[in-house]
């Protein structure tokens, strides 16, 4: 026997309404602002692990391809942390899977390392709790730490030096049936990842240090919007974290820009569907050029039509909340 333990897990992405953007500790991976995540049904990411002696490095495929060697970089040396912490040595071969665009602004990295950690506990027994994951899938990527839950998730501001920083539920996926609905404008995978774009945002952006100051207020009316399940105060709230997010990324040198064309041409019919026909919804954009649209269920169809309508826009998709990471049962 050359496999020593192997697992399966799946965990689903999740989209910001409060955004993460900046890092107070670079080495511990931990966030410089709040943030507040919204984990999605529709988009799923399956890993599996397997540890297997005669393997001299960790492999890694995504969806059924050998992956980037910058990826596999990044995921090995994230199996190496967990190895060290965890007393192992065995190298491993992991294979992930994803039903939505890889690494185009559609979270990758939170699912993918949400699941990676629920399949190691897993493989080597360790029974850790929810808190425990989450730190963990932190490190791998700090979005991460809101996908171990499902529903509404709160990833709080981290101290330099303080490890233990895990996300923690806010409100399950009952609390208020929200949809997003994603205009998709481009498959490709993003030119810049967001962890470097984060480090030159923070070394070059004039805007970086008003964004941290600014953002924990943001989250806390978000917080307070989701509490009273009012679309009204929670659209400008969330529109606003995105944007000056996004503010402090186009004041980098170089600038940073994550949209394209379609993307502002769907801002733009999302405001005037607003002004002219009171439809109550609000976007988002994360690293990338894809516009998540937050609504109620009765209007996800109006949304998804509106967005067909603009140029550039190759397709939709939409969701509910989802729920947390997960460990696959064997069949
Ligand atoms: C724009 O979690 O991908 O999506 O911790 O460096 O891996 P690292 O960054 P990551 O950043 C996500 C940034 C964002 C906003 C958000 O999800 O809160």
């Amino acid at each position: 026997m050359t496999v020593i333990c192997k697992a399966s897990a799946y965990a689903h992405a999740n989209i910001a309404l409060a955004k993460y953007w900046g890092k107070s500790d670079v080495a511990l991976n931990l966030p410089a602002v709040p943030s507040i995540s919204l984990t999605l049904e529709a988009l799923r990411t399956d890993t599996t692990l397997v540890f297997d002696k005669t393997l001299t490095h960790d492999e890694l495929q995504i969806n059924a391809t050998q992956a980037k060697e910058a990826d596999q970089k990044r995921v090995s040396a994230f199996l190496t942390f967990l190895r060290e912490r965890y007393q192992q040595k065995c190298f491993a071969r992991v294979q992930t899977r994803n039903n939505f665009p890889t690494a185009a602004g559609l979270a990758s990295s939170a699912s993918g390392f949400a699941a990676l950690v629920i399949a190691f506990d897993q493989a080597f027994n360790l029974g850790l709790s929810k808190s425990e994951l989450s730190a963990l899938a932190r490190r791998g990527s700090a979005s991460a730490a809101r996908s171990i839950f499902g529903g509404f998730a709160k990833l709080d501001a981290g101290i330099a030096g303080h490890d233990a920083l895990g996300a923690q539920p806010l409100f399950d996926a009952q609390h208020w049936d929200l949809r997003v609905v994603v205009a998709i404008t481009t498959e490709q995978a993003k030119p810049l990842g967001s962890t470097a774009a984060m480090t030159l945002a923070k070394e070059t952006s004039f805007y970086y240090d008003a964004w941290v100051k600014h953002a924990p207020s943001l989250c806390q009316t978000i917080e307070q919007a989701l509490g009273e399940r009012s679309l009204t105060k929670l659209g400008p709230a969330l529109e606003a974290s995105a944007m000056s997010m996004h503010a402090c990324m186009l004041a980098s040198r170089p600038a940073i820009i994550y949209w394209n064309a379609a993307t502002l041409s769907v801002l733009s019919a999302l405001k005037h569907a607003r002004e002219t026909t009171n439809l109550a919804a609000y976007a988002t954009m994360d690293a990338g050029p894809q516009v998540k649209v937050f609504c109620l269920p009765a209007d996800a169809s109006r949304v998804e039509a509106l967005l067909m309508t603009c140029e550039g826009v190759q397709r939709t998709l939409t969701s509910k909340a989802g729920p947390g990471a997960q460990v696959t049962e064997a069949t």
